[in-house]
């Protein structure tokens, strides 16, 4: 069945329940790849779809600001942009200071010392889960795992890990009414994902703060509360929502990739076995399994000036959305782009950003969470499908797997 270029919404949540319109992506890149999108409550926004116009749009911070405006492409007023905006809404220099606060604790050698650590947490989730037989594999393994480490990094004592997880649920899930009541949205605007949630957030950060404070040690926590930006320490506010930012970014996110990861190892079995077949696949799978989850579907600038961008007259303070999700499916980047290729490489998968300064803080972990992840899943794994179906997130932002029912037999 053809696709018109006005039968997809990219506004709506709707339009991503049952899985995501890859074809009116394809549509876009091909026909219109920069291209209006009307909203019925807001002002409307420019959708980006190419790779290399996404990679331009996310460099040139200059013209395509992530702090007039923020990074969601819900139209918050300007007075409460402020109390909410966390380093990611913020363009340099200042996002930069605060970013260097956490950025050499993420770079590849920093993160390799985890390496271990993951491997024989992951072991123990798989020992848990794995002889159930039947199991909800979005909750006995792909949550457990990014908390766990996400717990570790922080520093937060591990007996917090479901509180934790279930706020970044309540959180994150805002669009999904399983999780958020529309009314209570409304009413907190000035919290960041308009909910009340991040206030208990904010409560157990600075909990660990004060513990930090009597009791300093090698975690971020401790970094945080010691850092200083040209002599002054971060600010209550600029403290809570750091914690936050660190506490829900790297958790949904990665546990989504990981439950992507098999189900598309399950769509494809034939990928399944070169990976039994021939361990040194597991890091190029890595990259794939990102490129075919990508669990933010896109993100948000807005321009600072009138601009040309490739033929379309965008005008100053106009919204800009960047799919992601398209540009990881760009024929012109990627062979057969809608071809599950555990060798694939070169890779060059947009899902931690394109580049430039917003470039995802913790790639380099969630790439080692999910190549070690699935070097321990697979070998003990004789047979897996699926038991049940696929629940997917109401989301046009993250590509999220609610739940996914999974029948297994160990090796
Ligand atoms: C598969 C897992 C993950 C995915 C797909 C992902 C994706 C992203 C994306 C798309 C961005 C914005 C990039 C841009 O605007 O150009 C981002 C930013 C960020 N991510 Fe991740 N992320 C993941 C895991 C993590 C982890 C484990 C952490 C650990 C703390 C983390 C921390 C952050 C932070 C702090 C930012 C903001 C960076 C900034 O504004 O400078 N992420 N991530």
């Amino acid at each position: 069945m053809s696709i018109a270029l006005r039968d997809v919404d990219l506004s709506s949540h709707d339009e991503f329940v049952d899985g995501v319109p890859y074809e009116y992506f394809a549509l876009l890149r091909r026909e219109d790849p920069v291209h209006w999108v009307d909203e019925s409550e807001g002002p409307g926004f420019w959708s980006i779809t190419k790779h290399a116009h996404i990679n331009e749009v996310h460099r040139d911070w200059r013209t395509f600001s992530s702090e007039r405006g923020g990074t969601s492409l819900e139209d918050i007023e300007p007075e409460n942009i402020e109390p909410r905006k966390s380093m990611i809404d913020m363009d340099p220099p200042r996002h930069n200071q605060l970013r260097a606060i956490v950025n050499k604790r993420f770079t590849p050698r920093a993160v390799a010392v985890y390496e271990e650590y993951i491997r024989d947490l992951i072991r123990r989730i798989l020992d848990d889960a794995l002889p159930m037989g039947e199991f909800d594999f979005v909750r006995e393994v792909a949550a457990e795992l990014p908390m766990r480490v996400f717990a570790e990094i922080l520093g937060a004592p591990l007996d917090d890990r479901r509180y934790i997880v279930e706020l970044g649920d309540r959180l994150l899930g805002a669009s999904d009414p399983e999780y958020q009541d529309a009314e209570e949205l409304k009413r907190n605007r000035h919290l960041p994902f308009s909910s009340p949630v991040s206030l208990e957030m904010f409560e157990y950060g600075r909990k660990l703060a004060s513990s930090r404070k009597a009791d300093p040690r090698e975690d971020i926590v401790t970094a945080l509360i010691q850092a200083e930006i040209d002599g002054v320490p971060l600010t209550q506010r600029e403290y809570d929502v750091y914690f936050l930012l660190l506490a829900t970014a790297g958790n949904e996110t990665t546990r989504h990739t990981i439950t992507h990861g098999l189900l598309a190892l399950i769509e494809n079995p034939e990928q399944l076995e070169r990976l039994r077949r021939d361990p040194s696949l597991y890091a190029p799978a890595a990259d794939e399994i990102l490129r075919w989850a990508t669990p933010v579907h896109h993100f948000r600038r807005t321009a600072t000036c009138d601009v040309e961008f490739h033929g379309k007259q965008i005008k100053e303070n106009d919204k800009i959305a960047t799919w992601l999700v398209s540009g990881n499916r760009d024929e012109e980047v990627f062979e057969s782009p809608d071809v599950f290729d555990v060798g694939r490489t070169p890779n060059p998968q947009q899902s931690f950003g394109p580049g430039g300064p917003h470039f995802c803080t913790g790639a380099h972990l969630a790439r080692l969470e999910t190549r070690v992840a699935f070097e321990e899943l697979i070998p003990r794994l004789r047979h897996v499908e699926l038991a049940g179906p696929v629940e997917r997130l109401r989301s046009n932002f993250f590509n999220g797997i609610k739940r996914m029912p999974v029948r297994v037999e160990p090796a």
